[in-house]
């Protein structure tokens, strides 16, 4: 096809040999095949801030770490170089996302690089080379879901333990190829630890994977995956490998009861103390 416009650089640079196709035109990005030497590759160009829908983008953003302080006072206040700045942090967040989870072994297109606001990755396919359908068009049988399902509670898990919470996971961000579930669209992928909204993307995203699968095991409605993860993760004792049971006791538990017993007691010194001042005082009056 006839180069984009935003692909030509790359093209002139030699890091795209042929734009082939486009595969998709969504809110915040259109995607490409390309053709890199011998090989078919992935080219997501991001759109304008203007055009993204850009709604949440606060939520997303904060907690992030912005390395060099001029350009964090410029990207508060909003200026022209301060949108450039957000933009290149936005594009920047999606291929650091993506190193991170390969690092982690969480099943991602393999990043080549970000230029010009162009990510180059890996095209995911499926078993007869076409590109791979997103997990909302395919039909799974039981076992297949069940599968699918373990799988992708290990990935959060993975990057939870990488300090990552993906934000928008969904059945339109998973690919499904031979080997199952690949995670994709991470532009908007949060910081764990600095970002208040952390756990409530969390729940969302883990509740959308196990509704989703649940449409074909409905068994997976009832656990509790969410609150379990982030139960250890706050205690520090979510590892990589942690096997989760799906359940989770919404009682109060052993570190409550302390934290319980902590007040009641301290509420009978409280009212110790008054009482004894009280008799102070009462005393004071018997002796006047
Ligand atoms: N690495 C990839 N391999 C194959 N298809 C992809 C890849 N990345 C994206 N796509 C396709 O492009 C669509 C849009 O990409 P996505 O990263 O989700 O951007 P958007 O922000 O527009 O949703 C995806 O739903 C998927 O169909
Ligand atoms: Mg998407």
């Amino acid at each position: 096809m006839k180069t984009p416009i935003r692909l030509q650089p790359l093209v002139d640079d030699g890091l795209v040999d042929e734009v082939i196709s486009q595969l998709m035109s969504g809110k915040e990005a259109t995607v490409y095949m390309i053709r890199c030497g011998a090989d078919i590759r992935c080219a997501k160009v991001y759109k304008e801030a203007a055009k993204r829908s850009f709604k949440k983008a606060a939520q997303y953003q904060e907690g992030r770490k912005t390395k060099n302080s001029r350009r964090g006072r410029a990207m508060e206040k909003g200026s022209k170089y301060g949108r450039e700045e957000q933009e290149k942090a936005w594009q920047n967040a999606e291929i650091d996302a993506l190193y991170q989870c390969a690092a982690a072994k969480i099943r991602v297109p393999v990043p080549y690089g970000c230029f010009d606001g162009v990510l180059l990755m890996e095209l995911i396919t499926d078993a007869n080379g076409d590109v791979a359908p997103r997990l909302n068009d395919v039909n799974l049988t039981h076992a297949q879901a069940m599968s699918q399902h373990h799988t992708m509670m290990g990935y959060i898990v993975r990057m939870l333990c990488a300090g990552i919470v993906h934000g928008d996971l969904s059945e339109f961000n998973v690919l499904v190829d031979s080997h199952g579930p690949v995670i994709i669209d991470l532009p908007q992928a949060v910081d764990a630890s600095a970002n208040n909204n952390a756990r409530a993307m969390l729940y969302r995203d883990v509740n959308n994977m196990t509704e989703y699968y649940g449409q074909f095991t409905p068994e997976l409605l009832q656990t509790k995956y969410a609150k379990e993860m982030w139960a250890l993760y706050e205690q520090g004792e979510l590892e990589p490998d942690t096997a989760l049971t799906g359940l989770f006791e919404d009682d109060i538990d052993a570190a409550d009861i302390d934290s319980v017993l902590e007040e009641i007691n301290a509420a009978y010194e409280d009212a110790q103390f008054k009482r004894e001042r009280q008799q102070a005082i009462d005393n004071d009056h018997y002796d006047d």
